[in-house]
């Protein structure tokens, strides 16, 4: 019987993971089912539950449930945990576990694009739960400096108190985005901007080799700009394989090759 995987969010109908994980397992023969699953607003858990009562094995969580699946689970990566959000869940020895594979997910991506992160100095523009997830990732493969910078600035300060014990090797400050100045190795765009249809607009005094939106599937104007100034962008296709990659290793022991999939 093949193994049984969902994605559960609210929406879900767009969701790209089945499309990638039946992708990965074609091509590593692995024998899996991989569903949506929509989940009532106030029935996460219920869901979750039921799930793997009826031999699920592994589950991803999307919008709006990241935070409440971190909340539910008993044993939790270091990753995880500082990102206080969980994307990805399986059960061991009857526990449940949880692991946030979204920072990694973004590292690997920019890897693959063959841009360096090591010794870097970067921008994060947004200071939600999309940038609390990468800061240590990013730190862990080389981040020197990051700068994160928010139309809210108090939300921005308090992301920098949160993390900076987190990552003691880096240097975080905050801003605002009436501040952004200076010149990055790369530039994240971690606002919903894009995903609501709001342009984003960036300084000329702002410069920076590297743009990388991680809203994947809208229009974005940060892409716009970037490519504008005919500097090296991406718009988060990557980000979306490498943390399916990364949940698809936890699951079956086996990392596809994110390139494959590109
Ligand atoms: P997520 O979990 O995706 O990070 P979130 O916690 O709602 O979602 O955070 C959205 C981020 O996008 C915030 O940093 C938000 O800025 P504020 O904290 O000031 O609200 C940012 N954002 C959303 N729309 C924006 C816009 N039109 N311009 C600039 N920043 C925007």
């Amino acid at each position: 019987m093949s193994k049984l995987f969902a994605v559960i969010g609210n929406p879900i109908e767009h969701s790209r993971s089945p499309e990638l994980h039946h992708a990965f397992a074609e091509k590593t023969g692995i024998d899996l089912n991989y569903v949506k699953r929509l989940a009532p607003l106030d029935g996460f858990t219920a869901s979750v539950n039921e799930f793997f009562a009826h031999n699920g094995v592994g589950m991803n969580v999307t919008v709006p449930f990241k935070e409440q699946a971190f909340a539910l689970c008993q044993q939790l990566t270091e990753r995880a945990k500082i990102a206080k959000a969980v994307n990805t869940l399986w059960m061991e020895n009857g526990i449940l576990h949880g692991d946030n594979t979204d920072g990694q997910g973004l590292v690997d991506a920019i890897k693959a694009l063959d841009w360096t992160l090591e010794n870097t100095d970067i921008l994060i523009i947004g200071a939600g739960g999309a940038t609390r997830g990468v800061v240590y990732p990013l730190v862990k493969a080389g981040a020197k400096k990051i700068v994160i910078a928010n139309r809210t600035r108090s939300r921005a300060e308090q992301l920098v108190a949160d993390l900076q014990s987190a990552v003691p090797k880096a240097e975080l400050s905050a801003c605002s985005l009436d501040e952004l100045d200076g010149q990055f190795d790369l530039v994240i765009n971690a606002t919903s901007a894009s995903l609501t249809g709001d342009a984003l607009i960036l300084p000329e005094t702002l410069t920076f080799h590297h743009a990388y939106e991680m809203a994947y599937g809208k229009p974005s104007s940060f892409i716009d700009q970037a490519k504008a100034r005919q500097i090296p962008s991406s718009e988060g296709f990557g980000m979306l394989v490498g943390q399916a990659i990364e949940a698809f290793y936890i699951w079956n022991g086996v990392r596809p090759n994110l390139k494959d999939f590109l």
